[in-house]
């Protein structure tokens, strides 16, 4: 080998979720709901993968998905693999295996996700038991561990207790320590903070930062709060009406939103130089009520003609993937923030160093 020999090819890296041009439309008897429309997102190994919008966009739906939870009576086309492995394709058992090994979910609401009436200790020494054989003292063991790993004080004391003796803030470290059980490579993370005051936020936000450091986790972060999508994830996907409308590296989005949605919802953050809150006008439609054009021409402070007829593309643009039809789309974006109020506060992302 010569000393010139060239570089080495960076290896590319393990997709942990791809999510390939996937739609769902709900069947109510006659009726037909669409409710995702040719969605795509990836997530790689150790990357963490912003997913916003507003209320009803299809985050959950969208998350829901990657491990196979789809409405009863849907038709689902498109592809979703986790870790290599086809999710739309796959057998009760090997959902299951998926679930309980390679992907696991954090809710938004946890006690809408656990028995208030089984120990903190038998929710969480269940699954360790049934899928992966463990005793029942050995399980006790992982379970104090797992706790602990998530920063709860008094693990032993805290598998004595029922849901009702903790606080939103320890039941959620609780769901995480349970996602945690079955060593899964990655965390979809439906608004695991939502529900909590901006400290314990911060905390729990520190933990998935902390495990993803750790255990080379991939995260896909649920989120309304733009700015903590932009401070924490590596990149972004924005939601409206079913489809991804941006996506793009959290820097890039938040130094020059393209999509007019994405530029709406920036400038619709509360700032403390502002006195009043500048709200992206309109309500969010859903997919099942956009009859033709772009799902978020009503709204659009740039909407022109074909804006309202014809749906538009997914096009690549400056490291961007964007689906409008104004053809300068850093303009567009640009357009729209000074429409609705110019981003007046810019954002500070967390360098890669702090982030990692
Ligand atoms: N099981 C279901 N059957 C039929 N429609 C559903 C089902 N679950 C969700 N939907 C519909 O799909 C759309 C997207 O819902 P989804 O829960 O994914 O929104 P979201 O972006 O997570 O909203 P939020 O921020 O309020 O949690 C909504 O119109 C909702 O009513
Ligand atoms: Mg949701």
């Amino acid at each position: 080998m010569t000393a010139a020999a060239a570089a080495p090819a960076a290896p590319p890296r393990t997709a942990m979720l791809e999510v390939a041009d996937l739609s769902i439309t709900v069947r109510r008897g006659a009726d037909r709901k669409p409710i995702l429309a040719s969605v795509s997102l990836t997530c790689a190994k150790g990357e963490i993968v912003g997913l916003v919008g507003e209320s009803g966009s299809g985050k959950s739906m969208t998350l829901r998905t990657a491990v196979g939870l789809t409405p009863e009576k849907a038709d689902v086309s498109g592809q979703v693999q986790v870790s290599g492995r086809d999710v739309l394709g796959a057998s009760p058992k090997e959902l299951a295996e998926v679930r309980s090994r390679t992907a696991s979910m954090i809710f938004q609401d946890p006690r809408a996700h656990i028995n208030p009436f089984q120990r903190i200790g038998t929710f969480l020494t269940e699954g360790l038991r049934l899928h992966q054989g463990r005793s029942k003292a050995e399980a006790t063991r992982m379970a104090a561990a797992l706790l602990a790993e998530v920063g709860l004080p008094d693990p032993d004391r805290h598998l004595r207790q029922y849901p009702h003796e903790l606080s939103g803030g320890m039941l959620q470290r609780v769901m995480i320590a349970a996602a945690l059980a079955g060593e899964p490579e990655l965390l979809l993370a439906d608004e695991p903070t939502t529900a909590l005051d901006v400290t314990t936020q911060a905390e729990i936000m520190s933990i998935l930062l902390r495990l993803r450091r750790e255990r080379g986790l991939s995260i896909v972060l649920v989120t309304h709060d733009l700015d903590l999508a932009v401070a924490c994830c590596d990149r972004i996907h924005v939601m409206y009406a079913g489809s991804i409308v941006e996506a793009a590296s959290a820097t890039e989005l938040a130094r020059a939103p393209q999509h007019p949605y994405t530029a709406a919802l920036f400038a619709a953050r509360p700032a403390p130089d502002r006195a009043e809150l500048r709200a992206v006008s309109g309500r969010p439609l859903g997919l099942y009520e956009v009859e033709r054009g772009c799902a978020f021409a009503p709204r659009c402070p740039r909407a022109v003609d074909v804006c309202h007829d014809v749906a538009p593309r997914t096009r690549e643009n400056d490291g961007h993937r964007v689906t409008c039809h104004l053809e300068e789309s850093a303009e567009a974006g640009q357009g729209a923030a000074e429409a609705s109020g110019t981003l007046t506060r810019p954002l500070t992302p967390l360098t890669k160093g702090e982030r990692s």
